[in-house]
C-alpha cells in the first residue's frame, strides 16, 4: 500500500465514523476476489460471446437456449462461490451502522453475507418469472435448481418459457427500487465498489450523490465513468480496500 492510499483510508474511515448516513454502490468487481468473472472484464467472455449480446430480449427471443445455458454456467460458477471480505464488512456495516447497500449485480453473494435492506438495482440470478407473463405466473419466484434436460426452463402454470427475473439492456428498472436507490444516494458518504460505471440509471447514482454534497469515495483498480466525480480514489481491490477502511473504523 502506498503512502497515499494509507492516507486516503485514513481519510474514508474518519469520514465512515463521523457520517450519519453511508452509502454504498456495488458492480461486479466486488464478487471478482470470490472468483466470479466481471462483464467488461477479459473474463467476462463467455464461449467468445460477450455479456452485452447476451443479456437482452433480443437474444432470448433469437436463442433462449443459448441465454439460459450462459445463465446456468454462471450461476454453477456463483452457487460455489463465497462471499469474500468486501461483502462482509459491507454487511456489517448495513447491520451496525444502518447504511445503505444498493447493488447491480444479480449473484446474491451480499446477502449470503448477512446485509439488510439490500436494493436490487438489476434484479436476481436465482429468481425466474414466466416470460409471458401468464397470469398465474405473474410474480417472480425463486429457483435455485440447474435445471437439467431441456432449456429454457417451463413456466409451472402455462407451460411457457422461463426467463431469469434479472434486468436486461433495453428494459427499464423497477421505478419503485431506483426510487429507494435514489433516496439513498442522498448521504454523508458515498462508496462506489467495483463499478465500470458505464450503466445508467445505476451509474447516475454516484453524481446524484455528489450534488445531494456526499463525500464520493471510490473503490476500483482502474478509472470508471464517473472517476471525475469522486472525492477520494483508492486504486485497489474491493476486498483489501474494504478491510483496511473497517479495521480503522471504531
Ligand atoms: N475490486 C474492485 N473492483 C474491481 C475488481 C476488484 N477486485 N476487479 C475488477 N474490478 C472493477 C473493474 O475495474 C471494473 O471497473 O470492477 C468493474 C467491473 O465492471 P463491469 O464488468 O462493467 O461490471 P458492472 O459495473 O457491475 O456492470 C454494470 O452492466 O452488464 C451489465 O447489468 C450488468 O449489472 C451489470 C452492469
Amino acid at each position: 500500500m502506498t503512502d497515499s492510499s494509507r492516507d486516503a483510508i485514513e481519510r474514508v474511515a474518519a469520514a465512515i465514523a463521523a457520517a450519519r448516513s453511508i452509502t454504498a454502490l456495488t458492480g461486479a468487481g466486488v464478487s471478482a476476489a470470490s472468483g466470479i468473472p466481471t462483464f467488461r472484464g477479459e473474463d467476462g467472455l463467455w464461449k467468445n460471446v460477450r455479456a452485452e449480446t447476451l443479456a437482452t430480449r433480443e437474444a432470448f427471443e433469437n436463442d433462449p437456449r443459448l441465454v439460459w445455458e450462459w445463465y446456468e454456467w454462471r450461476r454453477t460458477l456463483i452457487r460455489d462461490a463465497q462471499p469474500n471480505a468486501a461483502h462482509h464488512v459491507l454487511a456489517e456495516w448495513t447491520r451496525t451502522r444502518s447504511a445503505s447497500l444498493i447493488t447491480q449485480n444479480v449473484d446474491g453473494l451480499h446477502e449470503r453475507a448477512g446485509a439488510e435492506g439490500l436494493i436490487r438495482l438489476h434484479g436476481s440470478i436465482w429468481h425466474v418469472r414466466c416470460w409471458d407473463r401468464c397470469p398465474a405466473g405473474g410474480e417472480d419466484w425463486r429457483d435455485d435448481r440447474v435445471p437439467i434436460g431441456t432449456l429454457p426452463p417451463r413456466c409451472p402454470h402455462c407451460g411457457g418459457m422461463v426467463r431469469p427475473a434479472v434486468v436486461w439492456f433495453g428494459e427499464p428498472l423497477d421505478e419503485a427500487v431506483l426510487n429507494s436507490a435514489r433516496a439513498a444516494a442522498a448521504c454523508d458518504v458515498f462508496l462506489t465498489v467495483g463499478t465500470s460505471s458505464v450503466v445508467y440509471p445505476a451509474a447516475g447514482l454516484i453524481p446524484d450523490a455528489k450534488a445531494a454534497g456526499a463525500l464520493v469515495v471510490e473503490i476500483n483498480p482502474d478509472a470508471t465513468g464517473t472517476s471525475h466525480v469522486a472525492d477520494v480514489t483508492l486504486r485497489m481491490k474491493a476486498d483489501e480496500a474494504l478491510t483496511a477502511i473497517h479495521a480503522l473504523t471504531p
